[in-house]
């Protein structure tokens, strides 16, 4: 099959957060199934060019149509740890990718309008005729609109579309202009609530609704986020279109890459460890602790990596903090903070916690401490408030270290404990779960995990070595992906499970 996914972020190249980890491990998987597989990306200025190998023009003088005119658009090619990549980047003073990062500006939803424009452009002009379009979240939605509205009288009739939903609460809402940007011109066509009207801006255009109704085929990234997207509020008000479009709209689970994260191998750390022997483990703590200056050697350590925000539960992120404190563990923190005021708080915290001996936290991203906590803590907390899929807890079970979760979303689907779900048997455990969005809820859990490691050792090693047996890799859901490509490619219509 030949598979040409377009989107906002691949990693290593543009990372803001997970989307582009799955971009880049579902791609290479793809193509280790000897599939043709490329990837089309906004040409940012802040990409990591020294990533991108033999960096070079692929397509001179694309002229992407936008209101009555053209923008001059070039197309470089490159690789990417092999996968072949292609950036869009427009000139003239219309170049949206020159802005120092990808998200945040007020006219976002231009840029990747006309990045999806463009990309659209770049295969009909180069007679690329994939068998499969792969689309991922808001930024990409207006792909598959334009393809069956524009582009499939063109030769195009034939590419299907599969977009994947990674976060429903970034719908990327636009005014009425991107219709004339796009020559999308018939307005009352696109402007009813059945097509792209959003349901909460009256004036607005969500491009995350367009993917939604126009592609062949929408998944979530999990199983449980694709029940909670139709039957709870987390899909922010596309549960009813959800609803309409139920029998093409699925959750597939994503994977993390198992070269990334392999405890036998990773070089960012400087113990190797596996599930038959952890004492590698147990060196890389003391090296943990040594470089964080914790020095108390005999409690467990609790981490948490990720962004400081509301989905990822910040409050409760928060308390665990004091909670490991006041009971016998050690808390260490690689935080991104998102917002002034979080960022501030966190610096205080920061300012008042780094000199116990029990507590450290970083704010920012360090690539080497983030493999250095997997790699030594005991336990990861993962307190979201909703979670597509979430990623960290998969990594903490490869490295052995103990997830504990909120039950929602993809989190269900990964980490199983006895206490809360009897449908899982004991030695199907491999973390701890809690539901409820509160402190009492969180702290039970975080009672019950690191009472384990106290008087239980053996117990709470049998716990993080059933977590290691889990496979979590792309192999899995990389092979779902394409089962359902195929799927779609010949048509057949594609129902929930
Ligand atoms: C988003 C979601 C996260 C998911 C990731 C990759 O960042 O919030 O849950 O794991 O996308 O799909």
């Amino acid at each position: 099959m030949y598979i040409v996914q377009i989107a906002s972020e691949c990693a290593p190249v543009i990372k803001a957060g997970g989307l582009g980890d799955v971009v880049y491990g579902l791609s290479r998987d793809i193509e280790r199934r000897n599939h043709t597989l490329e990837v089309i990306l906004p040409m940012y200025d802040c990409l990591k060019y020294d990533k991108i190998w033999n960096l070079h023009i692929a397509y001179e003088h694309l002229n992407v149509p936008w209101y009555g005119g053209t923008i001059h658009t070039s197309v470089y090619c490159g690789w990417v740890d092999g996968l072949q990549c292609f950036f869009i980047q427009p000139h003239s003073n219309d170049n949206f990718f020159n802005r120092g990062c990808y998200y945040g500006n007020n006219d976002d939803y231009m840029r990747f309008t006309f990045f999806s424009k463009a990309a659209l452009e770049f295969l009909l002009a180069t007679g690329k005729r994939p068998d499969i379009i792969h689309c991922h979240d808001w930024q990409t939605g207006l792909v598959p609109v334009m393809l069956f509205e524009q582009y499939s009288w063109l030769g195009m009739g034939d590419v299907r579309v599969c977009f994947t939903i990674h976060n429903f609460k970034h719908q990327g809402v636009a005014g009425k202009d991107i219709l004339w940007a796009t020559r999308l011109n018939n307005e009352p066509h696109f402007f009813s609530y059945d097509r792209l009207r959003d349901n909460f801006n009256p004036f607005g255009l969500n491009l995350m609704k367009g993917g939604i109704v126009y592609s062949n085929h929408v998944n979530t990234v999990s199983p449980h986020h694709a029940w909670e997207a139709r039957y709870t509020d987390v899909s922010y008000g596309l549960g009813h279109t959800l609803d309409v479009h139920q029998s093409k709209f699925n959750g597939i689970l994503n994977g993390i890459d198992y070269k990334t994260w392999n405890p036998e191998e990773d070089t960012h750390v400087p113990h190797h460890f596996s599930i038959d022997d952890l004492s590698g483990k147990l060196k890389n703590k003391k090296a943990l602790r040594d470089r964080l200056l914790l020095r108390d050697e005999k409690k467990p350590i609790v981490a948490f990596i990720g962004r400081l925000d509301q989905q990822k539960g910040v409050e409760l992120v928060h308390h665990s903090i004091y909670y490991c404190l006041r009971n016998n563990a050690q808390f260490v923190l690689l935080g991104s903070p998102t917002g002034r005021e979080i960022n501030e708080h966190f610096w205080r915290e920061k300012h008042n916690l780094n000199d116990s001996p029990d507590c450290h936290l970083e704010l920012g991203f360090d690539e080497d401490l983030a493999h250095l906590i997997y790699a030594g803590a005991d336990m990861i907390v993962v307190p979201s408030s909703f979670e597509p899929c979430g990623l960290t807890q998969m990594i903490g079970l490869r490295y052995g270290t103990v997830p504990v979760v909120r039950g929602v979303g993809g989190l269900v689907d990964t980490v199983f404990d006895k206490d809360y779900d009897q449908f899982h048997e004991e030695e199907e455990r491999n973390g701890y779960v809690f539901y409820q969005n509160d402190r009492p809820a969180l702290e039970s859990a975080l009672e019950r995990a690191i009472g384990l490691w106290h008087h239980y050792p053996l117990e709470f090693q049998k716990l993080q070595k059933q977590g290691m047996k889990y496979d979590y890799s792309w192999k899995r859901s990389g092979q779902e992906y394409i089962d359902l490509y195929d799927k779609i490619r010949h048509k057949e219509e594609v129902v929930e499970d």
